[in-house]
């Protein structure tokens, strides 16, 4: 066993023992890890110090890795590694961006809670999320990152609510998730290239068994159903599955590595002082095929 893990939440979150990810590992611990997301799809390694390459070496190892949509924008980027996403508030020339700057308006839907890329007909699966620097406490808040537990979630809903459920399939959209949030300035050309997509609303988890919630903001109706009936099933659906009961929060230090599996999980980040840097890090990896193909 090249890791032990300490439980941070209940059958959901855990800290890896101090494991170097900065060093070429062998398939037999990346292996481990990756069982370990089973257990655990929220895993929290602490005290690395990953480059952006190293960040995408330890991240390549699970899977192909995505281009997400900020990195596939034409222009000038702040980090050189289309693989790398930047979930910071810096523009290109790592300066804060100002308040009404629109890639910060845009980032802002990460306030919501929900799971990545799930507008994408193939979605993804492992986020990694590496803090370079941190914002100080501040009365705005402290720039947490939440995550739901979304087959704990599915698990307490009654019998009958399961039965509706598990046949349905939702549509998800990224104007939708920004919409909510009153941003529609998206540059010209990306409603075309990114149109909205079916999921299926519960997953198998194939690791346990368990079936799983697959919520997200981006989620905008039911497949089939009224728009307004379908958005308030979500809505419903939603409030159900964040309750504090199901929710690991993540508090960081610099150098943290977190780890979520997005297929069993729902995250969001909290508010922050905007006057000063937050730069983390993001490598994420795809999926193999649709969740439409997925056994129910
Ligand atoms: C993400 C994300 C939230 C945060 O990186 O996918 O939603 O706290 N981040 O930065
Ligand atoms: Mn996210």
């Amino acid at each position: 066993m090249a890791i032990q893990t300490q439980e941070l939440h209940p059958g959901f979150a855990a800290e890896a023992s101090f494991l170097d990810l900065s060093r070429p590992l062998s398939a037999a611990v990346i292996a481990e890890i990756d069982t370990t997301f089973d257990a655990y799809p929220v895993l929290v390694f602490r005290d690395q110090r990953l480059s952006d390459v190293q960040l995408r070496d330890f991240a390549a190892r699970f899977g192909p890795l995505e281009i997400g949509r900020s990195a596939a924008r034409p222009g000038r980027r702040r980090l050189a590694i289309p693989q790398i996403g930047d979930i910071s508030n810096l523009d290109e020339d790592n300066n804060v961006r100002s308040l009404t700057d629109r890639r910060r308006l845009d980032s802002l839907g990460n306030r919501l809670w929900h799971t990545d890329a799930s507008y994408m007909p193939v979605p993804v699966v492992l986020g990694l999320l590496h803090a370079v620097t941190l914002p100080p406490p501040s009365p705005f808040g402290n720039g947490e990152t939440e995550f739901a537990d979304m087959r704990a979630a599915y698990d307490a809903l009654p019998a009958a609510t399961r039965d509706v459920i598990d046949p349905l399939t939702a549509e998800h959209d990224v104007f939708w998730s920004r919409a909510q949030i009153g941003f529609t300035e998206f540059p010209p050309g990306e409603r075309e290239q990114y149109p909205p997509s079916r999921q299926r609303l519960v997953r198998r988890h194939p690791g346990s068994g368990r079936k799983s919630l697959y919520l997200s903001a981006h989620a905008s109706h039911i497949t089939g159903w009224p728009v307004a009936d379908g958005r308030l099933l979500l809505l419903d659906l939603n409030s159900h599955a964040t309750q504090p009961r199901f929710v690991y929060s993540h508090t960081w230090r610099v150098g943290d590595l977190v780890v979520w599996d997005n297929r069993w999980t729902m995250h969001r980040g909290r508010p922050h002082d905007e006057d000063k840097p937050r730069d983390l890090r993001r490598a994420t990896t795809l999926d193999q095929g649709s969740t439409l193909n997925e056994a129910a």
